[in-house]
């Protein structure tokens, strides 16, 4: 099946090993060979589970709520037509439950008891509907300060929520001592979530006759769609599926912005940053775990980052939802980053980016956002 490898020290584990870092701290990734045949995926029901050759959970241990399959819809953004996929509009709203789905899958078939997962919200709500489809318990660590629309959808479905005081990374680091002896279900650390999340290039690909398109802007938080999106795109170029893989434009907020800056000064790693408040909540993340693996993978498609202003924000979150879609706002600075990305791409060039969350999970702000 599949192999985790440690990218610090090289040390190989299977699968089967409930682990989500290496005994030297390192971070972990897979070892996987997908494979796929478009003409057998073309009859399948329209979730993620359609490529399910090309996802590492063995056969029988699929776990849904219809996650993926998102229509890609054409949207004005800075004055031109971009293919938007309406990840929104997944079960939990946000397209965690990609990863959730595939996570959690897996750990149902290792037989855990029991999961702990921190968040800053939405990975939060996909690990806690996941794991009430699948019955297991589970414990979500979030900020205490965060949107209470999340915090209610993680209550209710029936996890254990844990709201912790401070930072979001006094949160990771309270999560961590529970990890200790309870699996933890990381979207950040755990590589089968960005297995789930590389479905988002599969669809992409799907949708457009199996062809890539040029450009890809996705947002830069902890890096869980825009890395699933480069393993995806990765795999399909591997397979032959598709020609080459897209150009990756990494969008962050500037009130949190390690990895604009680090790209900017040619670092391999995000810089040191000071930060201010953000609409964004959900990129606002200060040292991104995988952050060294985000610069390479956009470097590597000749892509680049950009870091939007709270102005351009709260503009995109406005302008989407005078065309009809309510997003969420750390959704709206990906559609900043493409709106500012567009006024410099040539005009026959297929750009493609998402809605990432729904804005109702911000519900207590539309009103005050909403500039009425
Ligand atoms: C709505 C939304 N968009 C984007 C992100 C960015 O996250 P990441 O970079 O980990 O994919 C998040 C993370 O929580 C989110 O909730
Ligand atoms: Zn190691």
């Amino acid at each position: 099946m599949a192999t985790l490898v440690c990218k610090a020290c090289g040390e190989r584990f299977p699968d089967t090993d409930a682990r989500w870092r290496c005994g030297c701290g390192g971070v972990l990734d897979l070892d996987f060979t997908p494979s796929l045949d478009p003409a057998e995926v073309a009859g399948r029901p329209a979730t993620l589970w359609r490529y399910r050759e090309a996802l590492p959970v063995p056969e029988g241990a699929e776990l849904t709520l219809g996650e993926g399959f998102t229509p890609l819809l054409p949207v004005e953004i800075g004055g031109r037509e971009v293919l938007v996929k309406q990840e929104h509009l997944a079960p939990t709203g946000s397209y965690k439950d990609r990863g959730a789905a595939v996570m959690i899958a897996l750990a149902a078939h290792l037989g855990v008891s029991g999961v702990v997962e921190d968040s800053s919200g939405n990975a939060g709500c996909a690990v806690g509907a996941y794991c009430a489809k699948a019955g297991i318990p589970c414990r979500i660590f979030v900020p205490a300060d965060n949107s209470p629309g999340k915090l209610g959808q993680i209550e209710l479905y029936g996890a254990d929520l844990v709201a912790v005081p401070g930072s979001r990374e006094d949160t990771a680091a309270a999560c961590m001592e529970a990890a200790a002896d309870t699996f933890y279900a990381s979207h950040v650390y755990m590589p089968h979530f960005f297995h789930g999340t590389k479905t988002f290039a599969y669809e992409v690909a799907e949708q457009l006759g199996w062809r890539a398109p040029d450009t890809v802007v996705l947002p830069a938080g902890n890096g869980t769609l825009l890395l699933g999106a480069y393993i995806g795109f990765t795999e399909l170029a591997g397979m032959g599926l598709i020609e080459s893989v897209p150009r990756l434009i990494a969008v962050q907020s500037a009130g949190c912005a390690p990895l604009a800056a680090a790209f900017e000064a040619g670092a391999s790693v995000p810089a040191e940053i000071r930060t201010s408040p953000t609409l964004a909540e959900g990129i606002a993340i200060a040292a991104p775990v995988r952050g060294a693996d985000m610069l390479e993978a956009v470097r590597a498609t000749d892509g680049h980052f950009l870091a939007v202003e709270e102005d351009e924000i709260l503009a995109a979150f406005r302008d989407m939802g005078r065309k009809g879609y309510c997003i969420e706002p750390t959704s709206a600075a990906v559609i900043a980053g493409a709106a500012r990305y567009v006024r410099s791409a040539s005009p026959d060039e297929v750009v493609v980016t998402a809605f990432t969350g729904h804005g109702l999970k911000a519900g207590d702000k539309l009103h005050k956002l909403s500039g009425v």
